[in-house]
């Protein structure tokens, strides 16, 4: 028997765009997320979020459903446009009233609400004012963040600023598949500054706003590892792993950027100014670490930038996605967190796995799903015993939801949902997750 530390939390994530819908309900303002869901071709076959998993008007029985199972607590999002519509000024008090009453829900089932203030979903408003290109921006993420601490703090303690940056840089601003959508470095990486600003200002937003507040970032990691033995090969992971993951979890934990990264960046490094660096770091409570695979990289000199170039898992077990299952890289990436960088407390706060599932007699046996939820569990157990501070679990994700640029095409929920009714049907992982939750411990 696999024994997890007393207290740990067990529970599922989301976030807003994905499962709220209700896009444009009780006056909710337009994000990025509806702007790029509504210009055809950005997602496949032209999904949007407008409906999704309906969770604005079916929270009640998804909250009642995470406590039959037997959670403990559960990561959402708010939707910074339904609060304040604009991005900035006049509250909407409808869509505050949305989450104190998803927060009351919460609370009245022992559910322990950890709120994710930016899920991806900025204003349409601010976009159109130069969105995170802009520092301007940073400084309403902070207002924002005071708006939600005064309303919640009361009764949530548990704050995350940002969900993975990483993905907002390289997904929005370099590649184009997340909105905005643009493909523009310089602008990408001038944003991953304005991010840890963002970041900053929330942090102290957040603690002057919320009694006894406990504060923390979501990063993704994705553990590089080199191809080969070979020298070559070492260096290219090594400048890989500064790229995706030392770039961002070294500001808001050490207060700098890595030195050859920013020298590898040349011109495109971001512009600092005086003082940021103290802005975007002051102490956080706990670090969320969102992880799905791990990275295997190569050299390779006619690769832009870095020199380096990802090699596909080929022939390897992979998830619907097209990612690897290597489930070491899980405590691979805890211990060296807690290793270089001081022994935060950590929570997972997003693993998971999206498979094809598929209704049999009116239920949904997902053992591949399953299976990737136990291996991981034993990896962060592994983790737990070599002395990682983790104090819980949130498994990506509760429901099927809007998987981004794939659309309603990805299913990584641990619920199965019917988008034609809504209907809601617990898969045998949700059923094997409920059952670790409660026992607090897995069968080894
Ligand atoms: C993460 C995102 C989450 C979901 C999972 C599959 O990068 O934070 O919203 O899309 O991947």
């Amino acid at each position: 028997m696999l024994t997890f530390p007393d207290g740990f939390l067990w529970g599922t994530a989301t976030a807003a765009y994905q499962i709220e819908g209700a896009h444009d309900a009780d006056g909710k303002g337009p994000s990025i997320w509806d702007t790029f869901s509504h210009t055809p071709g950005k997602i496949f076959q032209d999904h949007t979020g407008d409906v999704a998993c309906d969770h604005y008007h079916r929270y009640h029985e998804d909250v009642a459903r995470m406590a039959d199972l037997g959670l403990n607590a559960y990561r959402f999002s708010v939707s910074w446009p339904r609060v304040l519509p604009a991005g900035t000024g006049a509250p909407n008090p409808k869509g505050l009233d949305f989450y104190n009453r998803l927060v009351d829900a919460l609370l009245a089932r022992n559910l322990r609400p950890f709120v994710t203030l930016y899920h991806w979903d900025l204003p349409q408003a601010l976009e159109d004012r130069g969105g995170w290109g802009g520092r301007d921006t940073a400084a309403a993420f902070g207002e924002y963040a005071a708006l939600m601490g005064r309303t919640l703090g009361d009764r949530v303690k548990d704050w995350i600023t940002l969900n993975e940056p990483l993905a907002t840089v390289s997904g929005g601003y370099v590649f184009g598949i997340l909105a905005p959508g643009k493909q523009d470095p310089q602008l990408a990486f001038q944003v991953s500054h304005h991010l840890n600003l963002a970041h900053g200002h929330a942090v102290r937003a957040l603690r002057a706003s919320v009694p006894r507040a406990y504060v923390g970032i979501t990063h993704v990691s994705m553990p590089v590892y080199p191809a080969s033995d070979s020298e070559a090969d070492r260096q290219a992971a090594r400048r890989y792993d500064g790229l995706v993951n030392r770039w961002y979890w070294d500001p808001p934990l050490r207060g700098t950027y890595p030195a050859d990264i920013v020298e590898r960046l040349g011109p495109l490094a971001p512009h600092i100014e005086d003082g940021d660096l103290q802005l975007l770091s002051p102490p956080i409570d706990f670090f969320g670490h969102n992880s799905y695979t791990r990275a295997v990289v190569k050299d390779d000199p006619a690769s832009a930038l870095l020199g380096a170039t990802q090699v596909p898992p080929d022939g390897k077990p992979q998830t619907e996605m097209g990612w690897e299952i290597y489930p070491d890289h899980l405590y691979d990436a805890l211990t060296r967190i807690t290793r270089e960088y001081g022994a935060p407390e950590i929570y997972i706060t997003e693993n998971g796995a999206a498979y094809r599932d598929a209704v049999v007699g009116g239920s949904v046996d997902d053992p591949q799903r399953t299976d990737y939820l136990r291996l991981h569990l034993a990896a962060a157990h592994r983790a737990v015993q070599a002395g990682v501070r983790l104090r819980g679990y949130f498994c990506w994700s509760l429901l099927d939801n809007f998987e981004w640029s794939f659309g309603y095409s990805k299913r990584f929920g641990i619920v199965y949902v019917d988008y034609a009714t809504q209907e809601r049907i617990v898969k045998t992982s949700g059923r094997f997750f409920g059952e670790v939750a409660r026992r607090n411990a897995m069968t080894a």
